[in-house]
């Protein structure tokens, strides 16, 4: 046998060795997440998007990553000034354009990909997934800004995550959205909120979404927020595990929930500043003092 024969036979038996990618663990975090997401209310038809950087060891247990089913151009993006350097060659499981997050669970070849961003910074590699001709979210370009500003301030950051979660999103035609107000009365809403999300939450203006424009704002917010609503349409949150983006946004929604349950009626007793800095200082965390109103 020559030199060629052996090479295709370790390229087979390269291929037999891999493990099935519906079971690897990330496959099913994203599969997980997005019934959650679904069950909630908080993702009706294609609503919302997850993208998830992989380590690529990992995925080199499931996939070969030498073979590239296609080449996606980046959508929404203006070539001249969208600069996704840092990223080159940064693998991420992402859920695909018009994708229903209720069918994600059930067939998660169509509805996610797992995209390797491609040597231009203009394109991704499709990997796996997308099978009948799908791509990642129009919202790819406002998560991979997300992850850049993300990974500045915390090399850890993984996860970023768009929903519209409902109360959020009521919350956000009949409240102030100042991002010092709107903090304050998410904080107010239940006792935890200071804790799990001390650094609030940044608000952008009704923009264009699926656009460079909201995706570079996205990733101003995002090097001081890790929550950042999009008003009068949703939410992004932004963590180092899939657990920690979905408890965050998770949070916001049911303080907000609580909000709309008693926005209406005469507000009787809350939770004070001085309260609030009682529970930072107990859970040592580092919270926006300047959005408390201490004497
Ligand atoms: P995609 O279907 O492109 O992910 O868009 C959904 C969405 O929520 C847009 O903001
Ligand atoms: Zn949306």
């Amino acid at each position: 046998m020559g030199f060629m024969d052996d090479l295709k036979k370790a390229g087979k038996n390269l291929s037999r060795a891999l493990k099935d990618i519906t079971g690897a663990p990330f496959v099913k975090e994203m599969c997980g997440t997005a019934a959650n997401m679904y069950r909630l209310g908080w993702d009706e038809r294609n609503g919302g998007n997850i993208s998830y950087l992989l380590d690529e060891k990992e995925v080199t247990e499931y996939i070969d990553l030498n073979e590239v089913i296609r080449t996606i151009p980046l959508m929404g993006v203006n070539a001249a000034d969208f600069d996704v350097t840092p990223l080159i060659g940064k693998i991420f499981i992402v859920t695909g354009t018009g994708k229903y997050f209720k069918n994600v669970e059930d067939d998660p070849e169509n509805n996610l990909g797992i995209v390797r961003i491609a040597a231009d910074g203009k394109g991704v590699e499709l990997l796996w997934g997308f099978a009948d001709g799908g791509r990642p979210t129009s919202e790819f370009p406002a998560h991979l800004m997300s992850h850049m500003a993300r990974l500045k301030v915390d090399p850890e950051n993984r996860v970023v995550m768009h929903s519209h979660p409902t109360n959020t999103l009521a919350m956000n035609f009949v409240h102030e959205l100042d991002e010092k107000k709107f903090t304050h009365t998410l904080w107010e809403m239940c006792t935890e909120c200071i804790v799990v999300f001390p650094d609030g939450v940044g608000i952008l203006p009704w923009m264009l979404c699926g656009t460079d424009e909201i995706g570079r704002a996205t990733a101003k917010k995002m090097e001081e927020f890790r929550l950042v609503v999009w008003a009068m349409h949703g939410i992004y949150g932004a963590g180092k595990t899939m657990d920690e983006t979905f408890g965050l946004i998770e949070t916001v929604e049911k303080a907000a929930q609580i909000y709309m349950l008693t926005a209406h009626l005469p507000r009787v007793n809350t939770i004070k500043d001085e309260e609030m800095l009682q529970l930072v200082e107990l859970f040592k965390v580092k919270c926006r003092k300047d959005f408390l109103n201490l004497k």
